[in-house]
C-alpha cells in the first residue's frame, strides 16, 4: 500500500513538475484583471528582490494602508516570496506623505508641483539604507504611486535607479456605469449590475473594493452609479443611504461616488408641482436634497443629468434653458463643491434641422450662462459613439464653458461583448483632433485640459463597460478599453500602442514573442470595425434598438432621426448626407478652415460620406469609383479580423488555456459577423448603385431579403424593452420562415 501511495505521490508530483515546466500559466479566468501578480520569470526575480525587501509605511489611513496591502500583495506575488510591512533596511520601499512619514518628510522632495494627486518614485538613501520611496502631497497619491511601482516590475523596467514624478492632466476622470437600480444595464454587455442594492447596506459585496482598486489602479477617481437615463428612486432616502455605504467602501480608494438625476424629481419625489428651475420652491428642494445626501456623504461628487433628450424631462418642458436647468442643480451643490455634468446629447424629433446640428445650435449660444461648477458634458461626436465620427462640433466652440469630454467604453455600436476593437485608438483619434479653434494646435486634448481656454478644471468621463460577468467587461481584450480609459485621462500624451504594451504584459506576459504580435494586432483592430460596419464616413446604419448587427434598410422608425435611412441617404444618384453649405450646412459648425476642407474636394476619405453625398462612380483619390471603394473596405474589415484570428492563433503556446479558448471562439464569433456586415450592407447599397462587384471580390451570397429578415429579438443591453411576438417578425425565404438566424 505504501509503496503504491509513494508511487502515485511520484506520479503526481510529476506531473505537477511537467505542468510547471511546460504550461504557460495556470488557468486564469480574467477576474483579476490587469492586477494579477503572477510570480515573475526566475531571472527576473533574481534582480528585483533585493530592491523590494520590505514595505515600510510609518502611519495608517484607509489609503495609506490600501496603497501598503497592494505593495505587499503585489510584490510578494510577483516576487514569489513574502514581502511584509517592515522596518527601514536596505531595499526597503518607503512610503507616504511629509505629513505622514518623518522619514519621507526628512527627504525634502520636490512634491509641491505634483498636486493633490500626484507621485514621486525616488531611489535614494535613508540613514545609509539604499531604498525606493513613494511619495506624495496626499495619501491618494501615495496609492497611485504604489501601483505605478508594481506596474514598474510587471512590465519588467528597471528599479533601481528611479526618478519619476507624475501628476494627472485632469482633475477628474470619471466613469458612468448605466446601472438601472433593478440589476440590468443599459447598453451593458458584461451581465448585471455589479451593484446589489438590494443588500446593501447590510451586505457589501467584496466586489466593490475590488473594482475600486482597479479603478484606483488607473486613475479613474470618481463614478455615477446609475443609469443617465435615470429612475427617480435614486435620490429616494433608503437609496442615498446605500449609496452611502458604497462610498464608504470607495473611499479608500479615492473613487468619489455621483449620481444621475431625474430633472423631475422636484415633482416625483419632493411632491412640488413643478421642476422649473426659476421657481423658488424648486431651488430650495434641491438644496435641501443636496444638503441631505452630503450629511451622509460629506464628499459626494455631484449629479449626471440627462435632460430634454430621448424622452427625459428638462428645463425645456418650462421654456427655460439647458443653462438655467443646469444651474439651479449647480446652486444647490456649490456649497459642498459639488459639480455637475450636464449632457449635451440633447436632439429631439421636434427638430426638422440636422440631427447633427441640434446639440451645438442649443449650446454654443449658452456660452458663458453656465456656473463654474458644471460641465458640459459632450459626447466624442455629434450622432451616437459611432465606429467613427468627426469630432463633435461643440469643442473648441464653448471657451467660457467647462467642456467634458464622453466617451463609450462600452461597445453599443462596435461589436458589444464579442468583437475585439481596442478603443483607446478611437480615443486617441479624439483627443488629437485639431478644433483650430485657436488656430493649429487647438486640440481637443487642450479644450478638455482646459489649457486651451484657461479653465482651472477638467473632466473626461467613460461610460463604464463593467458588469458582473467574472471576467469584469464580457470579454478579456474589453478590460483594455477600461484599463486604457484611465491610463490615457491621466496622461493625455500616451499613445494607445504604449498602453496596449503594457495592458498585454501585466494581463498576459511579458514575452516580446507575445506583444510585439499583439500590440499591433489591438492597434489595427479600431479601423477592422470601422472597415466591415462602416466606411468612408457612413454612419448609424444598426439594427434598431439593440444596434447589433446591420440595418441600412430600416426606415420605418416613428423618430426620422432615429433611422439608418436618414444617415446614408443611399439613392440612385449616390450616398452620403449632404452636410455641405448646399445641404444641411453641418460643415460651418466647425471652425473655418476645417468647416471648408469638409465641404470640399479634398476631405479625407474617411469623413467623406458624413458630409458630402457622392455620385457612386465618384472618383476617389485612389482613382477607384466610390462604388469599388467601399466593396474594398467592406473586404477589408473581413480580412483583416481573419488575420487578427491567426494572429490568435499563433499566440496559444503562451495564454492559458480558459483565456485563449474563449478569445479564440469570439474571434469566431466577430469573423462571422464582420462578413454578416459586409455582405448585408453590399447587398442593400447595390440596389441603389446597380454597379458591378469590382473583380475579385465575391457577390454576397444572400439577396437582401435574407438579409432583411434576420431579426434578433433578444440582444443584450436593451434594457426595459419586449421583442415582437414571433408571428410578427419578418421572414427570411431560405430558411423556412424562421427569421432568426445570423447567416
Ligand atoms: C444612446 C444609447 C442610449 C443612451 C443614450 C445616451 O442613444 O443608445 O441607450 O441612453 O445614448 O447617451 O443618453
Amino acid at each position: 500500500m505504501r509503496g503504491d501511495w509513494a508511487r502515485a505521490a511520484l506520479v503526481h508530483l510529476f506531473a505537477a513538475g511537467v505542468l510547471l515546466l511546460s504550461a504557460p500559466a495556470r488557468a486564469e479566468d480574467g477576474y483579476d484583471l490587469w492586477l494579477r501578480y503572477r510570480p515573475i520569470e526566475a531571472t527576473a526575480q533574481a534582480q528585483y528582490r533585493p530592491l523590494a525587501t520590505a514595505v515600510v509605511s510609518q502611519a495608517t489611513s484607509p489609503t495609506l494602508d490600501a496603497a501598503k496591502t497592494e505593495l505587499t500583495k503585489g510584490l510578494s506575488g510577483l516576487l514569489d516570496r513574502p514581502v511584509g510591512a517592515g522596518a527601514l533596511a536596505d531595499g526597503a520601499v518607503v512610503i507616504g506623505t511629509p505629513a505622514s512619514s518623518p522619514l519621507i518628510a526628512g527627504l525634502k522632495l520636490p512634491l509641491a508641483p505634483l498636486g493633490n494627486e500626484g507621485y514621486l518614485i525616488r531611489s535614494t538613501s535613508i540613514d545609509g539604507h539604499a531604498v525606493t520611496v513613494i511619495a506624495a502631497n496626499r495619501d491618494i497619491g501615495v496609492l497611485y504611486g504604489s501601483f505605478a511601482f508594481l506596474r514598474l516590475i510587471q512590465t519588467r523596467q528597471q528599479i533601481a535607479r528611479l526618478d519619476i514624478s507624475s501628476a494627472p492632466r485632469l482633475k477628474l476622470r470619471l466613469l458612468n456605469h448605466w446601472d438601472n437600480i433593478d440589476g440590468t444595464i443599459e447598453r451593458g454587455y458584461a451581465g448585471h449590475s455589479i451593484f446589489d442594492w438590494h443588500k446593501m447596506p447590510d451586505y457589501m459585496d467584496p466586489r466593490y473594493t475590488v473594482m475600486a482598486r482597479a479603478d484606483a489602479s488607473v486613475g479613474i477617481n470618481g463614478i455615477a452609479l446609475n443609469n443617465v437615463s435615470s429612475d427617480v428612486w435614486m435620490l429616494a432616502p433608503m437609496y442615498i443611504g446605500k449609496v452611502a455605504a458604497l462610498a464608504d467602501v470607495l473611499r479608500p480608494y479615492g473613487v468619489r461616488v455621483y449620481l444621475s438625476i431625474k430633472f423631475s424629481a422636484p415633482v416625483e419625489l419632493g411632491k412640488l408641482k413643478t421642476a422649473d428651475p426659476a421657481d423658488p420652491m424648486v431651488a430650495a428642494w434641491w438644496k435641501q436634497e443636496v444638503d441631505a445626501i452630503y450629511r451622509q456623504i460629506p464628499d459626494f461628487g455631484g449629479f449626471v443629468v440627462k435632460a430634454n433628450s430621448e424622452g427625459q424631462p428638462g428645463p425645456r418642458d418650462y421654456n427655460r434653458s439647458q443653462a438655467e436647468g443646469a444651474n439651479v442643480v449647480a446652486d444647490a451643490l456649490k456649497p459642498h463643491g459639488g459639480t455637475v455634468f450636464w449632457r449635451a446629447f440633447v436632439y429631439s424629433e421636434k427638430d426638422p434641422t440636422d440631427r447633427a446640428k441640434q446639440a451645438y445650435n442649443e449650446f454654443k449660444p449658452l456660452d458663458g450662462k453656465f456656473r463654474d461648477n458644471v460641465f458640459v458634458q459632450t459626447k466624442n461626436g455629434a450622432i451616437d459613439f459611432q465606429p467613427r465620427e468627426p469630432v463633435h462640433p461643440l469643442f473648441g466652440a464653448m471657451p467660457k464653458t467647462n467642456l467634458a469630454l464622453e466617451v463609450q467604453l462600452t461597445k453599443e455600436y462596435l461589436g458589444q461583448a464579442t468583437h475585439l476593437v481596442y478603443l483607446p485608438v478611437l480615443f486617441k483619434e479624439v483627443l488629437d483632433w485639431d478644433t483650430m479653434a485657436k488656430g493649429k494646435g487647438s486640440t481637443v486634448a487642450r479644450v478638455i485640459d482646459g489649457s486651451l481656454e484657461g479653465h482651472t478644471t477638467s473632466a473626461m468621463v467613460g461610460v463604464s463597460n463593467i458588469g458582473d460577468d467574472r471576467n469584469w467587461t464580457g470579454s478579456q481584450f474589453n478590460q483594455a478599453d477600461w484599463y486604457g480609459f484611465g491610463r490615457l485621462a491621466w496622461d493625455l500624451n500616451l499613445t494607445p500602442e504604449q498602453i496596449a504594451r503594457e495592458w498585454l504584459a501585466q494581463t498576459f506576459t511579458n514575452d516580446p514573442a507575445f506583444i510585439d504580435k499583439m500590440a499591433p494586432m489591438m492597434m489595427a483592430s479600431r479601423e477592422a470595425v470601422v472597415n466591415y460596419m462602416t466606411p468612408l464616413g457612413l454612419h448609424h446604419i444598426m439594427a434598431t434598438g439593440h444596434h447589433y448587427g446591420p440595418g441600412p434598410w430600416v426606415d420605418d422608425l416613428p423618430r426620422p432621426e432615429q433611422n439608418p435611412v436618414y444617415f446614408h441617404r443611399a439613392d440612385a444618384k449616390g450616398v452620403g448626407f449632404d452636410r455641405t453649405p448646399s445641404g444641411s450646412d453641418a460643415t460651418s459648425q466647425y471652425a473655418p478652415p476645417i468647416a471648408k476642407l469638409f465641404a470640399g474636394p479634398d476631405i479625407p476619405d474617411r469623413y467623406l460620406l458624413w458630409f458630402q453625398h457622392v455620385g457612386w462612380d465618384h472618383k476617389m483619390k485612389s482613382g477607384r469609383s466610390l462604388w469599388d471603394e467601399l466593396v474594398l473596405h467592406y473586404d477589408e474589415g473581413v480580412a483583416q479580423v481573419a488575420q487578427m484570428r491567426q494572429t490568435w492563433d499563433a499566440m496559444k503556446p503562451y495564454v492559458d488555456a480558459e483565456r485563449w479558448s474563449q478569445t479564440a471562439a469570439f474571434l469566431g464569433i466577430q469573423a462571422k459577423e464582420a462578413q454578416w456586415w459586409r455582405d448585408a450592407c453590399i447587398a442593400y447599397f447595390e440596389t441603389f448603385s446597380h454597379m458591378p462587384m469590382p473583380a475579385g471580390h465575391a457577390a454576397p451570397p444572400h439577396d437582401l431579403t435574407y438579409y432583411k429578415a434576420v431579426y434578433i429579438p433578444y440582444a443584450p443591453g436593451r434594457t426595459g424593452y419586449t421583442a415582437a411576438p414571433f408571428k410578427n417578425t419578418p421572414k427570411d425565404p431560405d430558411q423556412n420562415g424562421i427569421a432568426t438566424q445570423i447567416p
